[in-house]
């Protein structure tokens, strides 16, 4: 078969990023800019700002990542763009911009999501091999899915309430670190000692997940130490927190791969960014002699390379969109599963 470029576009937050894969696992060139530094100086990413700067900075960085594959929109089959979710004002950028690509250059339209990117950036190291049982860890998702094949899922185990990484931005909030929350959790846990109390989460046999009440334990936590006038330990604080957040997403993890036999592992999402949750996937998965795959770290935060690495499925199956494609800032995604 003749060889596959798709353009990928992704602007669902705050990094501007387009780039070329060829037959959904071989970079080409990539750009990504992050609008960080701006949002920062606000503690979270302002909206407007956010849109903002997409618009301004979109032809350029698809004008930096041709000029690096030296190739232009007319060598590519397709253009693929995340369609959902995100910020609203973010994805339409980057969607607008997609659909007058493809009208002008004749290009097919391929309207993808932002999870199926964090999932499909697996493929960057090696091809997706099935059935595999993916872990899904951002802002908005934590999930235990098992793949039957590309774009089958089957839904093993969900959060009850928050995300793992939502958790992550309201713990940074509570221990008054900056944007973004995540890293700088990691970062402060790194220095701490796990000598907070903090109660497990789900401890049974069920594979879904809860975080609400974790986060809600480290703020009484916080606040109950200040009425009695002591200060809070914040390193420890934030490796008590992200010990026990982590040890429900190994515990829940193991169960799901005794369970369903599963052979392979991928971990998908922003929160598979963090150095302590791979380090911890890698024992489970040497322990129970299963296969592990984790996107190198710059394809874990978000980028448009993962984009065009989704598409690609979708391209072979025929799943193009029109030019009434329309961006929506949420929509789950395994909506297809159970
Ligand atoms: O996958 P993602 O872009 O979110 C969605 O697409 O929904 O991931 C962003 C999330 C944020 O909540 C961020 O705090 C979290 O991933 N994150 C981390 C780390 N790096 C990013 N959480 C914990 N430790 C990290 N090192
Ligand atoms: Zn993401």
């Amino acid at each position: 078969m003749k060889d596959v470029y798709i353009l990928g576009i992704e602007t669902s937050c705050d990094e501007t990023s387009v780039s070329i894969v060829k037959n959904g696992s071989e970079e080409i060139a990539t750009t990504v800019l992050t609008q960080m530094d701006t949002h920062a100086k606000y503690g979270g990413v302002v909206p407007e700002i956010a849109s903002r700067m997409h618009t301004e900075n979109i032809t350029m960085v698809l004008e930096d990542a041709l000029k690096k594959a030296n190739m232009k929109v007319s060598d590519v089959d397709a253009i693929a763009v995340t369609y959902a979710p995100g910020l609203l004002g973010s994805l339409l950028v980057g969607v607008e911009f997609a659909k007058v690509l493809s009208f002008v250059y004749n290009k097919p339209l391929i309207a993808t999501h932002h999870i199926a990117g964090h999932i499909y950036a697996n493929n960057l190291v090696k091809k997706l091999e099935f059935p595999l049982l993916a872990l899904v860890v951002s802002g908005g998702h934590t999930e235990l899915v098992l793949m039957e094949d590309d774009y089958k899922f089957k839904v093993l185990g969900t959060t009850k309430d928050d995300a793992i990484g939502e958790s992550f931005d309201k713990v940074a909030r509570v221990l008054d670190l900056p944007y973004p929350g995540g890293p700088n959790v990691e970062k402060y846990a790194a220095l701490g000692e796990p000598t907070y109390n903090l109660p497990k989460p789900m401890n049974n046999d069920e594979l879904n997940f809860s975080f609400s009440g974790l986060k809600s334990a480290v703020i009484n936590l916080r606040h109950n130490e200040e009425q009695r006038g002591n200060e809070i330990r914040k390193y420890d604080l934030a490796r008590s927190f992200q010990d026990v957040a982590f040890d429900q997403v190994i515990r829940k993890t193991r169960l799901a791969i005794e369970r369903y036999d599963i052979k392979r592992v991928i971990v998908a999402g922003g929160v598979s960014a963090s150095k302590n949750l791979r380090e911890l996937m890698q024992e489970l998965c040497q322990e129970m002699n299963v296969d592990l795959s984790i996107p190198p770290m710059r394809y874990c935060t978000d980028n448009a390379t993962m984009i065009a690495c989704a598409a690609y499925p979708q391209f072979i199956r025929g799943d193009f969109s029109d030019l009434s494609l329309r961006a929506k800032s949420q929509e789950y995604f395994f909506k297809d599963s159970n």
